[in-house]
């Protein structure tokens, strides 16, 4: 069955690499990311290679009148939306008090305002249509008490997780499939972004892994109707760490951990 899916942060990384996957299985795709050119280079890629339907929407999903115009556009066309991945997201390295309010309000909108925005305006159509897939990316640092630097990122990464969750629990009567997917670090233009690639090179634990699995685990778990996917061993151990260990063992080591991580 050809489906089509919504992509937010589709022009590098993990949302293109679900572009990627998602026309090989056949299905028409909405690219959604700031930067258009590299969204209609891909599409054409795609619509060449695989035969299927692309649509691209620059969007500046920081800007809440950008994302509300994007739903308004989409529907506007007639698409349906079978599939939406939430995807789109970075993360400011600086701390808190060290970052104007303009830069931290312009990360909760792209990583906590806009998927809820989405999955309200688009989960009403796959309910009438008893069908729907929704994968809302998070991370596995949503299970971490949170630390200096990346300050708001622990915080936005556990409201996907919980606002999937609780998605899911309302949708899973209805043929509606939803995800949170938690990464752990991921090959991507992420750490290029958040100035982290030095850093994460020289201290960093676990290897990063490759789009390719992340988002293969992704869809393989949302098709099962998996709640939560964390992807790897090494992630998954981490996670469990962070959920069994007690606190005042886990938080003298995490927030150590963070530190290295932080730009002054
Ligand atoms: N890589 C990791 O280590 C890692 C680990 C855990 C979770 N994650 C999560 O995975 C998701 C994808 O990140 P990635 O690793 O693939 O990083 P990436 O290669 O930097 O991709 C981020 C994507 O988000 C888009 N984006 C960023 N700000 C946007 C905005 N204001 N409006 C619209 N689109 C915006 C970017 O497109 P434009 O710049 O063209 O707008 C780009 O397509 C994020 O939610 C991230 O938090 C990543």
């Amino acid at each position: 069955m050809s489906l089509t899916y919504l992509i937010t942060g589709a022009s590098s990384g993990i949302g293109e690499c679900f572009a990627q996957e998602l026309a090989k299985l056949g299905h028409d795709l909405v690219l959604v990311a700031r930067r258009l050119d590299r969204l209609e280079k891909l599409a054409q890629d795609l619509q060449n290679q695989f035969k299927i339907k692309c649509y691209c929407f620059s969007c500046d999903l920081s800007k809440r009148d950008e994302t509300l115009a994007l739903v308004e556009k989409i529907k506007s066309q007639n698409i349906n939306i079978d599939g939406l991945i939430n995807n789109a997201g970075f993360s400011v390295a600086r701390e808190f008090h060290n970052t104007e309010l303009s830069a931290q309000m312009g990360f909760v909108e792209t990583c906590v305002t806009a998927p809820t925005i989405l999955c309200h305006a688009f989960l009403p159509q796959m309910q009438k249509r008893k069908f729907g897939r929704i994968i809302n990316v998070s991370s596995m640092v949503a299970f971490s008490n949170g630390a200096a630097g990346h300050s708001l990122y622990p915080a936005a990464k556990s409201y996907i997780l919980k606002m999937s969750r609780s998605l899911a629990a309302e949708n899973c009567d209805l043929g509606i499939n939803i995800t949170a997917l938690c990464p752990g670090a991921t090959q991507s233009e992420f750490q290029t972004h958040n100035g982290m690639n030095e850093k994460i090179g020289k201290d960093n634990v676990l290897k990063p892994m490759a789009t390719f699995d992340v988002v293969k685990s992704a869809l393989d778990g949302n098709s099962k109707a998996k709640e939560v996917v964390i992807c790897g061993i090494a992630n998954k151990f981490a996670v469990a760490m962070m959920k069994f260990v007690p606190e005042f063992i886990l938080n003298p080591i995490i927030r150590h951990e963070a530190k290295k991580m932080v730009i002054k």
